[in-house]
């Protein structure tokens, strides 16, 4: 039995269903990254999951309690938005004390879970502040302090980190990584970014229109894309539709396309003997254009009239190809995900 449970969930607004008998686990622990294109129904999925808003019909179970009907202040769901809504006359501390004081727990223990919460985020040089003289990235450090702090059995993040800019981001979305090593927390995390998605998840669900179109680990996602709409999120494939397969490949009867990653792709000098990587497939490519990206050098090649990245690695010994130069690329069929859409 999974810590999160949602099964056949179903929730409409008057005529528009947002989403209809989805389903979704998440282990104790774990991040479950939630993707997809605006308006596919992330936030209304977590405002059922916290309660705020209900659902026409489906059950939701968190440690192994039917939560669909309970009350959102008694769930145990903390949130955290992308606008922090900290109470603006409250210092930190206060704003952190303010959910542990609602529920009445004895002072000295109050002072205890603060001074902890303060003491893992680093917001001690600050807890005195108000939020007015914080930074972005401060900010959301209180506020994610303020859900975490009240211990919830499941943390909901809403796109906490899209107003900051990538920078502060990136060292946010670290910091949580650790926080949630150091505090085993569970969360469920939308996010728009891929980045962010594949390093915060240890789960990523991909969603499309009220579905949940793949679910799996970020290498899953990473290299094996069930559809186009998900190869798009995780970016830079090449895709060959089967008629472009058989034509480039010599590959027939496919009947979906081949997804394929640039840094996947083996590339040789044209007069190199074919490979004996059994099973790879292989065709001759002019080199049109070779660009530094970083890490990896991009060569946009070109077979037949069909457009093939292919990035190397940007070592000081690699060979690299010349515009015009004439070369092999070969695919392992590893490296092949097929999609069918
Ligand atoms: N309170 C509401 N009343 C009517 N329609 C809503 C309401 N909240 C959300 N929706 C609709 O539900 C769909 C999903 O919205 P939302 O869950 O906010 O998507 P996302 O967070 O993925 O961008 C959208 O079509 C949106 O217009
Ligand atoms: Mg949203």
């Amino acid at each position: 039995m999974s810590y999160v449970e949602i099964r056949e969930l179903t929730k409409k607004f008057d005529t528009t269903t947002v989403f209809e008998n989805i389903n979704l686990d998440v282990d104790e622990g774990k991040i479950c990254v939630l993707v997809g294109p605006s308006g596919c129904g992330k936030t209304t999925l977590l405002r059922a999951v916290a309660g705020l808003t209900h659902p026409d019909s489906g059950v939701i179970r968190l440690d192994q309690r039917d939560v669909t009907k309970v009350e959102a202040k008694n769930r145990g769901v903390g949130m955290v938005f992308q606008h922090y809504a900290l109470f603006p006359n409250m210092t930190v501390e206060q704003n952190l004390a303010f959910g542990l004081e609602q529920k009445k727990l004895p002072r000295p223990e109050i002072r205890k879970k603060v001074d902890g919460v303060i003491e893992l985020m680093g917001l001690g040089p600050r807890a005195k502040a108000r939020p007015a003289a914080l930074s972005g990235g401060q900010k959301q450090r209180v506020a994610l302090a303020r859900a975490l702090v009240l211990e919830p059995k499941l943390l909901l993040l809403d796109e906490p980190l899209s107003a900051l800019d990538a920078q502060i981001r990136k060292r946010l979305r670290d910091e949580l990584k650790r926080l949630q090593h150091d505090v085993g927390f569970t969360a469920i995390f939308v996010t728009h970014d891929q980045e962010e998605a594949l390093m915060l998840g240890d789960q990523v669900a991909i969603m499309q229109a009220g579905r949940f179109v793949q679910i799996g680990a970020p290498a899953e996602i990473y290299n094996r894309p069930a559809n186009l709409a998900v190869a798009n999120f995780v970016g830079d494939f090449n895709i060959f539709d089967p008629a472009t397969v058989e034509r480039l490949f010599g590959v027939a009867a496919q009947t979906s396309s081949w997804a394929v990653r640039p840094e996947a792709i083996d590339i040789s000098p044209a007069d190199r003997k074919a490979s004996a990587n059994g099973g790879a497939v292989e065709t001759e490519v002019t080199v049109m254009a070779v660009q530094i990206l970083g890490a990896m050098v991009r060569h946009y090649t070109r077979a037949q009239d069909v457009m093939i990245k292919v990035d190397l690695l940007n070592k000081p010994d690699q060979r690299l190809f010349q515009i015009g130069e004439k070369a092999r690329i070969s695919i392992a069929r590893n490296a092949i995900a097929e999609m069918n859409e």
